[in-house]
């Protein structure tokens, strides 16, 4: 599909789902390759059922600081994330099965005992959540959403934030990074706005973007295609 026709679709869903909330994504059906079809029955462990509940309570020690990474794609950085900081849990939330069935690959082949996955809205999982459960939410290059009449999907909004927040811990911390230029001077806009949210870079600025953020796929992407990376780290502190 072309990205008018994903366009078109996404407006067509929406006329359609008119009384359903608007999400922030879109399920695309792709096929899986052998090694994906594979990891998901051997490592099927590694993957949570919807409903779930608290995250933490999936994990061997469900009292270590709690990282939840919305919309991981592939998930090669969240394993590179999981694998450098073993004495911190990790959850990653996705509906792109492919990426889910990538993740749990290599998370497997890593032996990684820190790391689960679920194919579900981010949004459905927070609102599961106890208030000041999460240590770390990670949002990084989410769908930018270019158009003027889809601005209500993107993930950083007035509408999303205050459950974010509500989950996060006191002192825990919202990260996002985007190459796309207009959703960076939106994120710091709505971000700054928030009155419960501090910007650790200071006001008005972008974080210095930090080396243990491995490079994702759609930061390889947009660095190709000339784009300016930014990241946010905004700190909750009330
Ligand atoms: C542009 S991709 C970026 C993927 C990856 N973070 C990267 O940088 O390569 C955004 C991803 O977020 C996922 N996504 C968007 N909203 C989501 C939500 N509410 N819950 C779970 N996944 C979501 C999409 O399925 C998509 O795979």
């Amino acid at each position: 599909m072309s990205n008018d026709q994903l366009d078109q679709h996404a407006v067509d869903l929406d006329n359609l789902n008119e009384h359903r909330e608007i999400v922030t994504f879109m399920r695309r059906s792709a096929p899986l390759n052998t090694s994906q079809r594979t990891a998901l029955e051997q490592y099927g462990h590694l993957i949570l059922e919807y409903p779930v509940g608290d995250l933490r309570q999936h994990f061997e020690h469900p009292e270590r600081p709690l990282t939840v990474e919305i919309g991981f794609g592939m998930g090669r950085s969240l394993v590179l994330m999981a694998k450098a900081n073993p004495e911190r849990n990790f959850v990653g939330i996705e509906v792109h099965v492919p990426g889910i069935a990538q993740c749990v690959y290599e998370a497997g082949l890593a032996g990684l005992t820190n790391l689960r996955v679920l194919d579900a809205d981010a949004i459905q999982v927070l609102r599961e959540m106890p208030d000041n459960s999460i240590n770390t939410v990670q949002l990084y290059f989410p769908d930018p959403w270019q158009k003027k009449r889809h601005f209500k999907r993107r993930f950083v909004s007035h509408d999303r934030m205050p459950l974010v927040e509500e989950k996060l811990e006191i002192g825990g911390t919202f990260h996002s990074a985007t190459d796309w230029e207009p959703y960076a001077e939106w994120m710091i806009e709505v971000l700054e706005e928030r009155p419960r949210l501090e910007n650790l870079a200071g006001k008005g600025n972008s974080y210095p973007r930090p080396d243990w953020r491995p490079q994702t796929k759609f930061e390889r992407r947009g660095i190709e295609a000339g784009h300016k990376i930014n990241d946010f780290i905004f700190k909750k502190v009330n």
